[in-house]
């Protein structure tokens, strides 16, 4: 499959750096604004190949995009040191307006594959611009909340984060949603895995955990200014379900038809991945702090983006 990515900084070429070094496009085409960085970025990449696939790397503009299956779209600017990922809204909903049109007349095919943050936004607003059916316009979401969520677990645990099924619903942002109650190890309810295996998860353990997830971004971006390498293999796994029709279950975010009292909003589920783009969605069993913290979540996203102009 060919693989477009508008955007050739440091997220688009992190996705671009996993997809090549896992060899899940035949080719990866970069697009940016400075043909001088797509053209380094895809050089340098193309020197990785060698060691690990056979995926052929190109720049161009948005005509290279043609006969792609997926689009990934990582333009646009990045936070800042203390910045809300809703405070980068204005910016890049401008942006979007121009890149959306261009990716649409060369890939009409293709399913879109949103990065730029703040990403459920920016996935009503592709939605809202491109005019493709929902499940097929995919915002990263909070599959990498989902991973940092996991990753803690399982250390806590002494278990691999892949057995460890735990899901980050809601916003990708501060008011996202730990979903503890419906988190499983193996099969086994996760409270009841920790309490069997002595290692019980605490008042104190779990708000640890929930700040090393909600907060992550803030502190890699404190140190060294913003993330990439997270978010890089978090599309790369996207573009790996859609590429294989795996219909794989990832929480990503899609426009969302209810969600308690709010309708119509891209935020993030768990989602059936697959060649189709985001076809099904399954609910959590959620306790009713978690349902409210949803809704909240929700409400804060669609508050949000219908106050956006684009
Ligand atoms: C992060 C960026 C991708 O959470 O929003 O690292």
């Amino acid at each position: 499959m060919k693989v477009g990515i508008v955007g050739a900084g440091m997220v688009g070429s992190a996705a671009g750096y996993a997809l090549a070094l896992q060899g899940t496009a035949s080719r990866i085409v970069f697009v940016d604004r400075s043909e001088k960085l797509a053209l380094a970025q895809a050089q340098d990449i193309a020197h990785a190949v060698p060691f690990a696939s056979a995926t052929q790397v190109d720049a161009g503009g948005y005509d290279a995009l043609t006969g792609a299956g997926i689009v990934i779209l990582a333009a646009g600017v990045s936070q800042k040191p203390g910045e809300t990922r809703l405070e980068l809204l204005g910016r890049n909903a401008v942006v979007f307006r121009e890149v959306i049109g261009a990716v649409r007349a060369q890939a009409p095919e293709a399913i879109l594959l949103v990065a730029t943050n703040p990403v459920d936004i920016m996935t009503q607003i592709s939605v809202a611009l491109s005019g493709l059916p929902p499940e097929r316009v995919i915002g990263s979401g909070t599959i990498l909340d989902t991973a940092r969520f996991r990753s803690l677990l399982g250390r806590h645990l002494g278990i691999a984060p892949r057995s460890v099924h735990a899901y980050v619903l809601g916003e990708h942002g501060d008011s996202e949603v730990l979903a503890w109650t419906s988190a499983r190890v193996g099969s086994v309810p996760l409270m009841s895995f920790a309490a069997q295996i002595g290692a019980p998860i605490t008042a104190e353990i779990r708000d640890r955990i929930d700040d090393g997830v909600r907060n992550a971004a803030y502190t890699i971006i404190d140190g060294k200014g913003a993330t990439w390498y997270g978010i890089g293999a978090g599309l790369a796994r996207i573009v790996a379900a859609i590429a294989a029709d795996e219909q794989a279950v990832l929480s990503v975010s899609v426009m969302t038809p209810e969600i308690g009292a709010v309708k119509d909003v891209a935020l993030s589920l768990p989602r059936i991945v697959g060649a189709r783009g985001a076809a099904a969605s399954l609910m959590p069993d959620l306790s009713p702090d978690e349902a409210t913290a949803l809704e909240r979540s929700a409400r804060l996203l669609k508050t949000t983006a219908d106050a956006v102009a684009f």
